[in-house]
């Protein structure tokens, strides 16, 4: 069943939000999918928070009421590139198909555009076999700009994504 849009938020990271952490960023079926090694720890969540998360350029927590039960990270590009900020996100396994990530993506969306005045596109690049993530950015309202094969190395493995894009002009009203 779907979630309570108004319950979902994003806020930064804090260094009591570890055990919530290590229990999604230490679960195989989440990481899958990321470029993140699975923790293994409370210490390695702790210093990942406090060294990554912390100081990282946008990422922020999603939370469920007070608890964080996934991420969303922006990076955007600079110099040249500052037209955009490529997008990654991840929910905890008890949470999936709730809406919670769609809806973490589309706060996410809203913010960097002010956040960021220079980034007019949001992209993310997905896996061929990642098939919940290629939804998620269907419903947030993305677009698919194409297929990238063999693009890159994934835990080892060599990867086709699609690459996916939202601009700032696909904001529409209540969005
Ligand atoms: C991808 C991920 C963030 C989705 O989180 P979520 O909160 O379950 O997402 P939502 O509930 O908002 O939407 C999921 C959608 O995918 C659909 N879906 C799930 N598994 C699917 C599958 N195997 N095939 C097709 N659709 C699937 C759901 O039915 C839902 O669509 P619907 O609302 O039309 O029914 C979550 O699965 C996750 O953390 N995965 C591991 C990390 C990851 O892959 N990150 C993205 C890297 S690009």
């Amino acid at each position: 069943m779907e979630i309570d849009p108004t319950a979902v938020s994003l806020r930064p990271f804090r260094i009591s939000d570890a055990d919530d952490f290590l229990s999604f960023a230490g679960d195989d079926r989440v990481t899958r999918f990321l470029r993140w090694k699975t923790l293994a720890s409370r210490e390695e969540a702790l210093a990942t928070i406090r060294d990554v998360c912390i100081p990282h350029p946008w990422r922020r927590t999603v939370c469920v009421g007070d608890r964080c039960v996934g991420f969303v990270s922006m990076w955007p590009g600079s110099g040249d590139d500052r037209c955009r900020a490529d997008i990654g996100y991840g929910v905890a396994r008890e949470w999936w198909g709730k809406g919670v990530a769609t809806r973490a993506v589309r706060m996410a969306l809203s913010q960097v555009f002010g956040d960021f005045p220079d980034v007019l596109r949001i992209q993310a690049f997905v896996g061929v076999d990642n098939k919940a993530s290629q939804r998620v950015l269907e419903k947030a309202g993305f677009t698919r700009d194409g297929l990238l094969r063999k693009y890159a190395y994934l835990k080892g493995d060599l990867q086709d994504l699609y690459l996916y894009s939202f601009l700032s002009t696909d904001i529409v009203p209540a969005y």
